[in-house]
């Protein structure tokens, strides 16, 4: 919560670009050239290979980084398991799925202390983390910087805030992360999280699947939706740490910790593609109609986890940003639907134009498989009624984790205080017009 510290965050180097190989080096000299793991890496650094995907996946899916540090990775003691707080991890099996409409107000406040890790609490998700597939959400309420390192092995992280700016320290440098933008860990990075503000509070999709990737664009052509060089991964920097450092280890839903005599945070240089990054939510381009209805909302995709069929996602990261609305003749808010995917929504800003009231900042909705949903009646008397002129939707900055299978939700989601008691009712009145 330092002004060193935002400066610091303001003022950091990127590398743009998604999914291509990049390369840092703190020092110059540090990376090999010509091989990835020469006999004597420079500088007498250890060469650590990290493979997000298998060796032999197909070359436009692999995602690997190799990593040039004081210390290989495997020079740490065992791990003991240590409590894992508000986390959990699938299969959910705790609660029932449940049919109805849920929604959430957003996370009380923590006790002082809380660090990121220790104000991570979830809501429920999908799948089974051993077998590497479904999801899991999780929101954030923290009001101290970690002094501790994390990695999750059981997937990549995607950080959503929606309070508080970030300073992420991870093996492969630093990330500035503020609301409204987002920033992803993959699977098995160590990092800690730095706090700029006073609190930080925000959403956190786990994705046990598929790496996210941007979506193919189809008859959309070569550019829109998130452009490839508005993602930024950090040039390389390292902590040269002597002493105790506690290291948590995400680990098939349990925590684990060990006490490293050394920062692992000690990456001096880097190649590959198996990075973090950051992306700024506002410089998506949406693509809408420009005549009447309006596409679904997977035109709003950021990034995809994809399955082994075709265009079913494992889960979707897609965003409702500002936007001109124009369709003629046309039900211009999102309309009534039920849905084979699950839909958990959040809101980093504003409004969203389906909504009312109820949904606010920090809050949550959950429609699972089939619910139905859609606007509330105010929203649909006041668009049904609307003289449709062209309207700019720039009030507000919503997301969805769209997922492939039914939301589970934790006990603690299930019970909690903050889950609202009367959602239904934004269905209530909308009345029979029906002239037969
Ligand atoms: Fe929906």
């Amino acid at each position: 919560m330092s002004g060193d510290a935002r400066k610091t965050a303001e003022g950091l180097s990127y590398l743009t670009g998604f999914g291509n190989e990049h390369a840092s080096e703190a020092v110059p000299g540090a990376l090999p050239e010509g091989r990835n793991s020469p006999q004597r890496a420079p500088l007498g650094l250890y060469a650590e290979q990290l493979s997000g995907t298998a060796f032999t996946e197909p070359r436009a899916h692999n995602r690997r980084s190799w990593l040039y540090r004081i210390r290989p990775s495997a020079a740490h003691p065992a791990f003991t398991r240590t409590g894992n707080g508000a986390i959990r991890t699938a299969p959910f099996t705790e609660t029932v799925p449940d049919p109805n409409r849920l929604r959430w107000n957003p996370l009380p406040q923590p006790p002082a202390g809380t660090d990121f890790l220790a104000g991570l609490w979830t809501l429920g998700g999908n799948g089974d983390a051993t077998q590497r597939s479904g999801m899991a959400v999780h929101l954030y309420h923290a009001n101290a910087s970690m002094d501790r390192v994390f990695s999750d092995a059981d997937g990549e992280l995607l950080i959503v805030p929606e309070r508080g700016g970030l300073l992420l320290h991870t093996e492969f440098g630093r990330l500035h992360v503020e609301p409204a933008h987002v920033a992803l860990i993959p699977r098995g990075v160590r990092f800690r999280v730095e706090l700029l503000d006073e609190s930080a509070r925000g959403y956190v999709c786990e994705n046990y699947g598929a790496p996210f990737k941007l979506p193919d664009l189809g008859p959309i052509g070569a550019n829109g939706l998130a452009n490839p060089r508005d993602f930024r991964a950090p040039v390389a920097a390292y902590e040269d740490v002597e002493g105790p450092v506690e290291v948590v280890n995400k680990f098939c839903g349990n925590l684990w910790r060990a006490t490293y005599d050394h920062s692992p945070l000690d990456v001096v240089a880097w190649h590959g593609n198996h990075v973090p990054y950051v992306y700024d939510l506002r410089r998506f381009n949406v693509i809408g109609t420009i005549s009447y209805d309006h596409p679904d909302p997977s035109v709003f995709t950021v990034l995809t986890s994809p399955s082994d069929t075709p265009g079913l996602a494992g889960v979707d990261f897609v965003v409702f940003a500002p936007r001109w609305l124009v369709g003629e003749d046309t039900f211009r808010p999102p309309y009534f639907h039920r849905n084979v995917m699950s839909e958990y929504m959040g809101l980093i800003e504003g409004a969203y134009d389906a909504k009312a009231e109820g949904f606010v900042p920090g809050g949550g909705s959950l429609h699972n498989m089939m619910s139905a949903h859609g606007p509330d009646r105010e929203t649909f008397d006041r668009a049904s009624a609307a003289e449709l002129r062209p309207q700019k939707i720039d009030d507000g900055l919503a997301f969805m984790f769209e997922t492939r299978w039914p939301v589970t939700l934790t006990p603690q989601a299930a019970g909690a205080e903050h889950l609202q008691q009367r959602y239904d009712d934004v269905w209530q009145g909308l009345e029979r017009h029906f002239r037969g």
